[in-house]
């Protein structure tokens, strides 16, 4: 019998061996690979091999089963619809917490002292400024410019305004970055808005808190001061908090990715911003008002459904890789979406809305595949009741997920185990074909 050789022990808290073992029926060798916290190492795997052939490897499109960091910023159990930043449940930190706040417990691991919130909230509310060359450029879009392509290209920017950044070895250095990165990205995201309204760009006002000059930037035309409904301005941090980690989803695994060639952080923001932008990720919730448009009415609810049953259609903002039998996101965000009618007057889609959730939580395809809404189903019917277009939602997505990024990225560069991220693959091509020059082939 081979053992292999693994640097992590694979003994359990009782200091017995937790070990797989692996018969490879090719050989007749037996392997016992050490379980480390539920997993084993793709390394130890590819220690099977045959003399002809090389190590094993595991084929994982998509990760569905790959984990590929340790992570001590969001815990999930998506069996149970558990969501955890940092040990605190979704539910608590939507209810009693403000987004920064939030913010600073994902960035810096534990809740902020008194002192430490103000002089956090001071920070980035000092930072919320641009550099006025970010906003030429960013006028020079065209009208009809995606918000999000203006808001990955403008962050993409800043790498060029703070080449320091690079220094990402110095925790001092990345500091500043985040701070910078929270504190614009509003900036960034309402000027993109702003552009395509063709209206002019409003500057950030520092009295006012991060949801509540968010929504000023947006909106703010002649008047001295804009100042939100109070309801709508929470309404808003609770879907900032909601949106803010996700663990290893699309958009951080390609922040995670990007960053671990040591890229600065403005360009692996930028990276999680472009995945974000993608309908399957943050553009669902602008495809699921798109898809309620088209629906129309309620009484063609059931003709959807059957196109969503025969492949024809995607129910948009249903289902989720990790969790299987609800998101907590979903409800909490069903309590703010009441919260914001009240001020704004019900959506008219939101009855197709509840439609489509009654009838797919009680068909059989729905019910068997654990397809149930996601934070996606009624994130887009609140944002449009704060008179946001749906171009703007996936900026109001990668705004809050911004302090989420950057967690991860802080853990990726301060962890011994990461390397650059450059997964295999299972070459299905030709071979050793001979290349006849053009000149020979086009004869
Ligand atoms: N409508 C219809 N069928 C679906 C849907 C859906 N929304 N989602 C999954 N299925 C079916 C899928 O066709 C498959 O069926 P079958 O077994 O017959 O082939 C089965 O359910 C399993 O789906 P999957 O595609 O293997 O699941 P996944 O984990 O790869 O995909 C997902 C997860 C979120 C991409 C997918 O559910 C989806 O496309 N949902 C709609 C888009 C959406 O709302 N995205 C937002 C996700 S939450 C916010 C975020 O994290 O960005």
């Amino acid at each position: 019998m081979t053992e292999t050789t693994a640097t992590a022990s694979g003994r359990d808290d009782t200091g017995a061996s937790q070990t797989l073992s692996v018969r490879d029926n090719r050989t007749g060798q037996e392997y016992d690979v050490p379980i480390v916290d539920g997993a084993i190492r793709a390394a130890d795997i590819g220690k099977i091999k045959t003399e002809d052939e090389p190590g094993l490897a595991v084929y994982d499109p998509g990760f569905v089963n790959t984990a590929s960091c340790r992570s001590a910023v969001t815990f999930i159990d998506g069996e149970a619809g558990i969501l955890e930043y940092r040990g605190y449940p979704i539910e608590q930190l939507a209810e009693k917490s403000s987004y920064l706040e939030v913010a600073y417990l994902l960035v810096h691991g534990e809740l902020p002292t008194k002192d430490q919130y103000d002089s956090w909230v001071h920070e980035i509310t000092y930072h919320t400024f641009v550099h006025e060359n970010i906003r030429t450029f960013m006028q020079g879009f065209r009208y009809d410019a995606h918000p999000m392509g203006m808001l990955l290209a403008s962050v993409g920017a800043l790498s060029t305004f703070y080449p320091e950044s690079r220094s990402i070895s110095d925790a001092d250095n990345r500091h500043m970055q985040v701070v910078r990165l929270i504190a614009k990205m509003p900036t960034l995201g309402a000027w993109a808005f702003r552009h395509a309204q063709g209206k002019p760009y409003v500057y950030p006002d520092n009295d006012l808190g991060y949801a509540a000059n968010f929504l000023a930037m947006l909106f703010k035309m002649s008047e001295q001061k804009f100042n939100a409904d109070e309801r709508l301005i929470r309404a808003l941090e609770v879907l900032f908090i909601l949106h803010a980690d996700h663990e290893q989803n699309c958009s951080t695994n390609a922040v995670r990715s990007v960053g671990s060639s040591e890229v600065d952080p403005y360009s692996a923001v930028t990276a999680g911003i472009a995945a974000l932008y993608g309908p399957l990720h943050g553009g669902a919730n602008e495809a699921v008002l798109r898809m309620l448009r088209r629906i129309g009415s309620e009484d063609r609810v059931p003709e959807f459904i059957e196109g969503v049953k025969n492949g024809k259609e995607r129910l948009m903002g249903f289902g989720h890789r990790v969790y299987k039998n609800y998101d907590p996101r979903a409800k909490i965000i069903k309590q703010a979406a009441d919260d914001v009618f009240e001020v704004t007057g019900v959506n008219p889609a939101l009855k197709i809305a509840l439609e489509l959730e009654r009838i797919a939580l009680e068909d059989e395809y729905f019910v068997t595949r654990k397809l149930s809404p996601n934070v996606d189903f009624y994130s887009g019917l609140i944002y449009e009741a704060l008179q946001v277009p749906p171009g703007m939602f996936t900026v109001l997505f990668a705004i809050p997920r911004t302090s989420g990024w950057l967690a991860q990225w802080l853990e990726l560069v301060q962890d011994p185990d990461q390397k650059i991220a450059r997964p295999k693959q299972i070459y299905t091509g030709p071979r050793t074909l001979d290349f006849m020059a053009p000149s020979e082939r086009w004869k």
